[in-house]
């Protein structure tokens, strides 16, 4: 560009040679244009490879790029690309929550269906028997962190203390360590990425956020995943919404409906991995899976 402006601001000759040389500028502008379409196509392909991942605070501009920005996006797990087997992962954030916490459960259980619950520590501490009842039921929990700060200003070692305090916060009310964790909005850096390859989790994102936390309608929330979900996709909701909660009857919706499309509603261990218990109980203590 600087040789662009050089050219037009240089009125020395008149003539032929202004015509050539405003010939030779649009030309550059031109192939600029097209360079530009160019790339911003291969952006956009890029990025819908990668899964489109929509903004849990789409309200705050500053959040807009968190999860965007991550790179390095191969130990992120936004969904399983295996998709023979038909399955997709419910998973519910910011948890557990008096009310809705056992409201969905009680919704999961009608349909035999499981899924995984990202725990805030803290609500842990508030609500244990919620805590529990998710595991006795048969579910996944995930580490949200301890207090739900955006951990994107945070170093490793504050992202570590995070992590481990959701951890203590769940393994006081039960044998059970998560080994995946959802940075609160997506948030990625560097930190995270360190810490959780230190305490051994894996970060996981989602494919598909409901927006039920804007208290987006029930009906909404589940055409709109009925409209994008495809075998492997990782469904992301909350479990706590402050009051009038449209993610209950969301479910009732969009389970059914789902389960009707030949979908098996499965933990996200179970669909990254495979693996059916879908937990990881104390350190080394491989027995307690059979609860998960
Ligand atoms: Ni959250």
């Amino acid at each position: 560009m600087a040789r662009g402006n050089r050219s037009m601001g240089g009125c020395e000759s008149l003539g032929g040679g202004r015509i050539r040389r405003a010939a030779w500028v649009i030309g550059a502008v031109i192939l600029l244009a097209l360079v530009a379409t160019a790339l911003w196509l291969w952006g956009r392909t890029s990025a819908n490879e990668g899964v489109s991942v929509v903004m849990q605070s789409a309200v705050d501009g500053e959040d807009q790029a968190c999860a965007a920005e991550g790179g390095g996006r191969e130990e992120i797990v936004y969904h399983s690309r295996k998709n023979d087997r038909m399955e997709i992962a419910l998973s519910f954030d910011d948890g557990p929550h008096p009310r809705y916490t056992p409201e969905i459960l009680s919704i999961l259980a009608e349909y035999g269906v499981r899924a995984t619950f990202f725990m805030v520590g803290e609500n842990v501490g508030y609500y244990p028997d919620a805590a529990t009842a998710v595991l006795e039921a048969g579910h996944e929990i995930g580490n949200h962190t301890f207090s739900h700060h955006r951990l994107r200003k945070m170093t490793a070692d504050e992202i570590r203390e995070e992590i481990l305090a959701c951890e203590d916060a769940i393994s006081s009310v039960a044998e059970y360590r998560p080994r995946f964790v959802r940075p609160p909005e997506g948030c990625m850096n560097d930190g995270l990425r360190q810490a959780a390859a230190e305490l051994d989790y894996r970060i996981v994102l989602w494919d598909i956020d409901t927006l039920d936390w804007a208290h987006t309608p029930p009906a909404a929330i589940a055409q709109h995943i009925l409209d994008e979900v495809e075998a492997g996709d990782i469904i992301l909701m909350h479990d706590f919404i402050g009051h009038n909660s449209p993610t209950p009857e969301a479910l009732r919706l969009v389970i059914p409906a789902l389960i009707e499309r030949g979908y098996r509603l499965v933990t996200v261990g179970e669909l990254i991995d495979g693996d059916e218990s879908g937990v990881r109980v104390s350190d080394g203590d491989e027995t307690g899976g059979k609860r998960g």
